[in-house]
């Protein structure tokens, strides 16, 4: 079987490839893909080998080189990235996830029931008028809101922050970033932004809550002793969570959409009722929207009989160890009874697991239960787009119209 360009982000315009995942955990479950522009890399199609390395942090490092497939393009782009506590190992990635990791506590998801449940039921009543609609901004209107709110975003800023974080999230498609300009630039429009809400932050404390106010406050213990955020290190906080928050969740509501589309009977026997916890477990695991996180050995290992050196790129395909039938029987199969369902849709365990899940849970469980108990038929108005990416499995535009039951 020819290797595919798994860094090609024009490969995903027809979808997820499954049947090469597929052939991949058959034949070459760890696989050397070389590159066109960069150093090549090693695919882990596997569940269990994507679950271990995954929690390995210390053979598989997020700091070395970030966690993003392309290579940065500069000794400098690299040193932003590592801003971003996502590509940074422990003890430091520990000491700064855990200044954030308290807006996303259950406690704190469960007061943003009242606020998920309101806007749920606005935008879905909002798409049974009979006109056609891109579920895509209705989708990325619900998440956006809560992650916005979570982070203390003032509402009057939510219609400019939201097109800057979608030119971060979407950089890869042509159609939101024209020209396909590098990051690095895109980077300065959310800097720009986070650093005039962190001043206002600072000026007004009072009328402030949520994270960017926590951060502002909060203290630091490392190597020189305690100290309080710099205005750059609270900056690093945004495109991560932002951009974390905004397309996945999105994402995996339009692609329900699209199941729906292309299935109209799949979720016949939940229709009319509350979504159960595992139809979105099940969902996140057939149809989960992270393809893969990069990692960089830091030592030479044998896995599996293959020889991995320090310094190589390694791809953790979740996407392929979600459909891994060794540990899922029947993985193609939409199946919210299957058991065990520990799926790596949010990571596997180690300590990058998604800080957003449980939000994310939340707010996939009240729209989905919306969806299906308001939503009579849904059906394609138009020709859908699907988003030129190659982290996220998304979709650019997807017109829909619906009737109500
Ligand atoms: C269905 C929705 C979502 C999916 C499928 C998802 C998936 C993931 C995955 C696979 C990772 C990497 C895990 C690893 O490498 O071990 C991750 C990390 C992360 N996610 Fe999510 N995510 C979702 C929603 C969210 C939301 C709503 C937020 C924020 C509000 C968020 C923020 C983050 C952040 C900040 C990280 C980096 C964590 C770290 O490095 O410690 N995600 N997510």
């Amino acid at each position: 079987m020819d290797k595919l360009d798994l860094v090609n982000p024009d490969l995903y315009l027809s979808g997820v490839p499954r049947d090469y995942f597929r052939w991949l955990r058959d034949n070459e479950p760890i696989s050397w893909h070389e590159e066109v522009d960069g150093p090549g890399y090693w695919v882990f199609s596997r569940f269990d080998d994507v679950v271990s390395a995954n929690r390995d942090w210390e053979l598989y490092s997020n700091s070395l080189k970030g966690s993003s497939i392309e290579e940065a393009r500069s000794e400098d782009e690299l040193v932003a990235r590592r801003r971003m506590f996502v590509n940074q190992d422990p003890p430091q990635h520990t000491r700064y996830r855990k200044l954030v990791s308290s807006a996303f506590t259950p406690g704190q998801i469960r007061r943003m029931v009242p606020l998920i449940e309101e806007t749920c039921s606005r935008l879905v009543d909002g798409l049974l008028d009979g006109e056609v609609h891109d579920f895509v901004s209705v989708a990325e209107e619900l998440s956006f809101q809560m992650v916005a709110t979570l982070f203390g975003v003032p509402e009057s800023d939510w219609p400019a922050l939201i097109e800057i974080t979608r030119v971060m999230a979407d950089f890869q498609d042509p159609e939101v970033n024209p020209g396909l300009a590098p990051r690095p630039e895109m980077q300065r429009d959310i800097a720009e932004y986070a650093l005039s809400l962190i001043t206002d932050v600072r000026a007004n404390p009072d009328r402030h809550l949520g994270v960017v106010a926590d951060l502002a406050n909060a203290e630091i213990v490392d190597d020189d002793g305690v100290h309080r955020l710099s205005d750059s290190e609270i900056v690093g906080f945004f495109p991560a969570v932002l951009v974390g928050g905004l397309s996945t969740t999105a994402h995996s509501m339009t692609e329900m959409i699209h199941s729906w589309v292309e299935e109209p009977t799949l979720f016949d026997p939940w229709r009319g009722q509350e979504c159960p916890s595992a139809f979105v477990e099940e969902f996140l695991r057939w149809r989960g929207p992270v393809m893969s996180f990069r990692r960089t050995a830091t030592r030479n290992h044998e896995r599996c009989g293959v020889h991995i050196a320090a310094g190589d790129k390694v791809l953790l395909s979740y996407a392929s160890a979600n459909h891994d039938e060794r540990h899922f029987p029947q993985a193609e199969l939409f199946d919210p009874s299957r058991d065990p369902l520990d799926h790596v849709a949010f990571g596997g365990g180690g300590p990058h697991f998604c800080i957003g899940a449980q939000l994310a849970r939340m707010d996939l469980k009240l729209v989905f239960g919306e969806l299906l108990r308001k939503i009579g038929t849904v059906e394609l108005a138009s020709d859908p787009q699907r988003l030129r990416a190659n982290q996220f499995a998304g979709w650019l535009h997807y017109p829909i119209r619906a009737t109500a039951v």
